[in-house]
């Protein structure tokens, strides 16, 4: 499969925007839609699922990307965060550490109804946890 991006980055920003419609949060109700591009051009999308036991909360970046990978999709180009908060919503830490797990140099777009931003990964996270043999 080529890895050309073919989808625009207005589309993947509409696939969060429509999956945000989704979100599982009545503890918060911060409403968090997510879309990875694979790199097949394939879209995965997802949202906050949200849980009584507040840890057990799940963001939707990671819903996105754990199902791109659940798909058979190892490699995301991509990935869109959309919210209607005021400012644009960055990827929490976690999810930072777990897409950085499967591409150091995914391409990341914010976006509300009003702007967007495009950033990469590597800037937002330029040194991960990794998982290096004891000696
Ligand atoms: N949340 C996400 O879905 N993505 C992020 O990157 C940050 C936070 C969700 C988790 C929780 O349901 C709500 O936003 C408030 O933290």
């Amino acid at each position: 499969m080529s890895d050309k991006q073919s989808i625009t980055d207005q589309e993947l920003l509409e696939a969060a925007r429509r999956a945000r419609a989704h979100a599982y949060a009545p503890y918060s109700k911060f409403l968090v839609g997510a879309a990875v591009l694979g790199q097949s051009g394939r879209v995965f999308s997802g949202c906050n699922v949200e849980n009584a036991s507040y840890g057990a909360t799940i963001c939707a970046e990671r819903v996105a990307i754990t199902k791109m990978v659940s798909e058979g999709e190892i490699v995301p180009v991509a990935v869109a965060i959309y919210t209607e908060a005021e400012e644009l919503t960055m990827p929490c830490g976690v999810c930072r550490q777990v897409l950085r797990e499967f591409s150091p140099t995914l391409r990341v777009l914010v976006g509300g109804p009003r702007s967007h931003e495009e950033m990469s990964l590597a800037q937002l996270f330029p040194r991960p946890f990794s998982f290096s043999k004891e000696p």
